[in-house]
């Protein structure tokens, strides 16, 4: 992983809500989660997509920042008990078991709202802003994340086709990665054709990472994946490896990987740190 981008990541989420707060209460619960870690992969291929592309990573920083954000707040709401009911998250107890339920649904609606306002801050131009608030905005509401949650809970106890998993996929948790592989697009200004292969490699990784998570929850160990093993065997969940099994996820895996790696062949100029995300998206024990 690109430790290079990691650390300027960490530091920018660590300085959010350092502020006077209207309630300090709430804040302490929005640093909480933020602050448990997190790979902050969405923020790392905004950046490495933006290295490859040839532009400067740094000016991925806002946009990268406001999708932690909504995604961190994704998983507080997806930690309750109405939904997954989990315990751990990134290796601490989920928010709304230190924080209680309520302030926990107020901590993931304060972190989506106050990402529109971090990139509404920010130096880009109102162009740029534009697109980035349009993109954002369709990935994770009603027509993205929100729709794939939905989706998701309604197949608990169901028998799903692949077709109908692969939506839930895409939707739940391909829309947020593929904003990030896209924003580079927009960020950097490249041209249709390229927007277009970037389109591609972001569904692409979206849906790779949604089957590996389905994998860890079956092989992963409580301690390196920093949440309970099995939380979707628990929920009666539809999951590439309750459909499929795991080896043909794996081998799934491998497919989408070998296609994605031949279109950022096409398009990055510098594709070395981008194959390498690549690689530990994959092959990740956490
Ligand atoms: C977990 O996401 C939930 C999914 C959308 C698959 P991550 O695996 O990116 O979780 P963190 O941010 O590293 O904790
Ligand atoms: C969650 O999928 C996706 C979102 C939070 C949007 P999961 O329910 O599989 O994520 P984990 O396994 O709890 O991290
Ligand atoms: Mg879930
Ligand atoms: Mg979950
Ligand atoms: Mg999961």
């Amino acid at each position: 992983m690109n430790n290079v981008y990691l650390d300027r990541i960490n530091n920018n989420i660590n300085a959010l809500y350092q502020d006077e707060a209207v309630s300090p209460h709430l804040a302490e619960s929005i640093r909480y989660s933020l602050q448990a870690g997190g790979k902050r992969i969405r923020p790392l291929l905004l950046m490495t997509t933006i290295e490859s592309l040839g532009g400067n990573p740094e000016l991925g920083m806002p946009f990268g920042l406001a999708l932690e954000m909504i995604h961190t707040y994704s998983l507080i709401h997806d930690d309750l008990p109405a939904m997954d009911n989990d315990d751990y998250r990134r290796g601490k107890l989920t928010n709304h078991k230190v924080f209680g339920e309520a302030t926990a649904i107020l901590a993931g609606d304060a972190l989506l709202t106050d990402s529109f306002q971090l990139i509404l801050k920010s130096d880009y131009t109102d162009v740029i802003k534009i697109k980035l608030m349009s993109l954002l905005t369709k990935a994770a509401g009603s027509h993205g994340m929100v729709a794939g949650q939905m989706l998701d809970m309604a197949s608990e106890n169901k028998k799903i086709t692949l077709e109908q998993l692969e939506t839930i996929h895409h939707h739940k948790t391909g829309d947020l990665i593929h904003a990030a592989i896209y924003a580079a697009g927009i960020i950097v200004s490249v041209e249709e054709n390229t927007l277009t292969l970037l389109d591609n490699i972001g569904r692409n990784i979206g849906l790779m990472f949604q089957i590996k998570d389905d994998i860890l929850d079956v092989e992963g160990e409580f301690e390196k994946i920093g949440k309970a093993v099995g939380s979707d065997i628990q929920n009666d969940k539809s999951t590439y490896v309750s459909l499929l099994g795991l080896e043909a996820s794996k081998q799934k895996l491998e497919t989408i990987y070998n296609d994605t790696i031949e279109l950022i062949e096409r398009v990055a100029i510098n594709k070395a740190p981008f194959n390498e995300l690549l690689q530990f998206i994959v092959h990740r024990d956490k």
